[in-house]
């Protein structure tokens, strides 16, 4: 059996970089874990979302992954340390990828940051970046209005442009080349936020860099995928099926082998 990998969020957002992978790497396998019953993440705890990112990733090792992604940035920020310390398999997040393509990117060196309340207020992209490189300077702001608009679907419509407009108001009036997307849900608002940001200011979206890292490590331990026929992924959500199922469709382009899940804490790590 093909050992698969494990991705999850809190919601829908880490579909943005399942479908990533899905793109650079056809032949792996997903399981995907998104923790509707309890998003948003990002006006919570960091300490709360660190215990849920651990009941997640228990769940998840009874799949037997050859790797885990968290593919949300508030729970990377709150719990990538103690997962990777936890588990004997690769776990990787999703700031160090896109703070790499932002370094990459950007052609002055003022890069703007856009996250949850909890990603944000961990500081944990500013250190990110200034690690890669002293010399950024980085604008960050909080916008939790994004993450509840997504997970009712409304991405399109005329109401995200509309908030899009308001909440980035202040970003407009700082130097910028380039915005970090610093939420996995924020790529469901790309036409918006560029809209309220200007043609000028570069949208970096950690799902490439992140399918990239992710093939890396596959690589290095011999561990990809090499079947011929083509993987049928596995999503699991702790919320409403029906909302999940119709911004899965929408976004990746398939019906998918949805599961809700009755959630349970149990430890296995
Ligand atoms: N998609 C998540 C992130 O990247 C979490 C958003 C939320 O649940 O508030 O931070």
């Amino acid at each position: 059996m093909q050992q698969p990998i494990a991705i999850f969020d809190s919601g829908v957002g880490g579909l943005t970089v399942a479908k990533e992978v899905m793109r650079q790497l056809p032949r792996e396998k997903i399981i995907y874990f998104g923790d509707t019953a309890r998003a948003p993440y990002g006006p919570r705890s960091l300490e709360e979302v660190k215990e849920f990112t651990e009941q997640i990733v228990n769940y998840l090792m009874t799949f037997q992954p050859k790797m885990i992604v968290i593919a949300c940035n508030t729970a990377t920020a709150a719990a990538l340390e103690h997962i990777s310390a936890q588990v004997s398999i690769p776990v990787i997040g999703v700031i160090h990828p896109g703070s790499r393509a932002a370094i990459s990117a950007t052609k002055t060196g003022f890069i703007g940051v856009i996250g949850t309340l909890g990603t944000i207020n961990s500081g944990a992209y500013s250190a990110a970046l200034k690690q890669l490189s002293p010399f950024v300077q980085v604008y960050s702001q909080a916008c939790p209005d994004f993450v509840p608009l997504v997970e009712r679907g409304v991405f399109l419509d005329q109401e995200a442009y509309e908030v899009a407009q308001q909440v980035l108001a202040p970003v407009r009036s700082y130097p910028i080349d380039c915005l970090i997307l610093g939420c996995t849900h924020y790529p469901f608002l790309t036409e918006a936020i560029q809209a309220a940001v200007g043609p000028d200011v570069k949208l970096i979206n950690s799902a490439e860099e992140t399918a990239r890292e992710i093939s890396t490590i596959l690589y290095n331990k011999g561990k990809l995928a090499l079947t011929e026929d083509l993987p049928v992924h596995e999503f699991f959500c702790s919320g409403t099926a029906e909302i999940f199922q119709q911004i899965a469709r929408q976004w990746l382009g398939e019906q998918i082998k949805l599961t809700p899940v009755l959630w349970q804490v149990s430890r296995m790590m």
